[in-house]
């Protein structure tokens, strides 16, 4: 079984623990997985970057969420992906992400007049679960121009996003009852979803009203490209894909930066430093907190063997907090984001959205998400913590933290 329990038990602690003892490459094997942990910016631009067709995305984790994405971004199958991609990134350029602010707004709005009534009443939210509900209702709205039932939704994402993680951890793991129970529940979830996200393309095949959300601009996508438009199953694919890529991320980067705000009143937000602020939050808690790539052929990182078929691992987590790159690492400070500061990154020292070809293709969406959710929150509310202590972590397919963030709500009357 070689680490698999020790992974299971804590993943971060025990990456970490291997690379303060034995350098920027280790080795490990998880049951029939060989696997390699780099934490160097040079060795992760081979990979991810300068050597990138040598590194695949046919890995054990990818197959898993295949079971649920289809042939999509998230998929193995390199041919679907560039086909995917070519369609896909024109979609999310700045420039059409720029114009959905309004969208966001109001997307927001019940959940600030909710928020008004707990303060009047000095109560207090949990920021996990109101930004899990939150982002969904504003991908839904982003995504499908619609009030979908954002809670069924939600829920369903977060069986499929548990089921494939406890595969994940579980290559060997015998058909328990237990298994077998977590995969009929597994099946149900993602029926839910398909009958949601299929409903809507068939509704909007057949409506002639135009409309200007990302499925209608999917749904033309082909026009600009001058290739076959997306068939119903590959726009299935599709927006399945970019929920579930883009819910729980966007939700906890939201919590933890929540967190770190109210960690530290003295690093105020304004309008000004607000995008500073998300960058800082997604160095310190990247909610996907490693990558995971295969290696095609035999290969050489930093003058070790890479056997042909293993695994190489890449934690932007680790990397983030890594001491030689990062001063003072832990601690946060949304300056080093500012305008005079900026310069002083590499692109391969910051890599919660990932690197090269595979790049996080939701990236401005989830800064325009974000920022204007912080923007929206801090301009009516002061936020505070009532648990002082440190969240545990609670590392899945993306960076939870294990239990709720409780804080305080007090309307605020001014913003800066
Ligand atoms: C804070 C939020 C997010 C973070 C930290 C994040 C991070 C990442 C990272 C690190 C990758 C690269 C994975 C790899 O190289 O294997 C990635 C890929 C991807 N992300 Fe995101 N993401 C976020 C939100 C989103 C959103 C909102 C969407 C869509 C609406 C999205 C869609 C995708 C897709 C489809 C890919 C696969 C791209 C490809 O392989 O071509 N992500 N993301």
């Amino acid at each position: 079984m070689g680490s698999l329990s020790a992974v299971k038990q804590d993943a971060i602690g025990f990456f970490s623990q291997s690379l303060a003892e034995y350098g920027d490459i280790v080795r490990f094997r998880f049951g029939p997985i060989t696997a390699h942990l780099i934490n160097h910016p040079t060795f992760i631009d081979q990979v991810l970057s300068r050597d990138a067709e040598s590194f695949d995305k046919n890995t054990y984790s990818v197959r898993q969420i295949q079971a649920t994405c289809g042939n999509s971004l998230l998929s193995a199958n390199e041919q679907a992906w560039q086909r995917h991609r070519k369609l896909i990134q024109p979609v999310f350029q700045p420039n059409y992400m720029k114009t959905i602010g309004t969208v966001i707004d109001q997307s927001v709005q019940p959940m600030l007049s909710r928020w008004k009534g707990i303060a009047y009443q000095d109560g207090s939210v949990d920021v996990v679960s109101e930004m899990m509900h939150q982002v969904i209702s504003t991908s839904a709205q982003i995504l499908f121009g619609s009030q979908v039932s954002a809670t069924l939704i939600e829920k369903s994402l977060d069986i499929i996003l548990d089921d494939t993680w406890r595969r994940l951890q579980s290559p060997l793991a015998p058909s328990s009852l237990s298994s077998k129970f977590h995969r009929r529940k597994f099946k149900q979830a993602l029926a839910t979803i398909d009958d949601i996200v299929i409903g809507i393309i068939e509704e909007r095949r057949k409506s002639r009203i135009g409309k200007d959300d990302l499925l209608a601009r999917l749904l033309n996508a082909h026009e600009e490209e001058g290739v076959e438009g997306l068939t119903d199953k590959e726009l299935r694919d599709a927006a399945i894909t970019l929920l579930l890529a883009g819910h729980e991320t966007t939700a906890n980067a939201l919590a933890w930066a929540f967190y770190l705000i109210a960690k530290s009143p003295e690093k105020r937000v304004s309008m000004d430093n607000v995008d500073a602020v998300f960058s800082e939050a997604v160095r310190l808690y990247p909610s996907i907190w490693i990558i995971e790539r295969r290696a095609i052929s035999d290969q050489t990182i930093g003058g070790y063997h890479i056997p042909r078929g293993s695994s190489v691992l890449i934690s932007p987590y680790l990397l983030h907090r890594n001491s030689e790159l990062w001063e003072n690492g832990e601690a946060f400070d949304p300056d080093r984001f500012s305008e005079k500061n900026k310069h002083k990154r590499t692109r391969h020292d910051y890599i919660p959205f990932g690197l090269g070809k595979h790049r996080c293709v939701g990236l401005h969406m989830v800064r325009a998400v974000a920022t204007r959710i912080i923007a929206n929150v801090y301009q009516n509310f002061d936020l505070q913590l009532l648990n002082t202590g440190v969240p545990d972590l609670d590392p899945g397919i993306t960076l939870r933290c294990s239990g709720e963030i409780r804080m305080t709500v007090q309307n605020r009357n001014t913003w800066i």
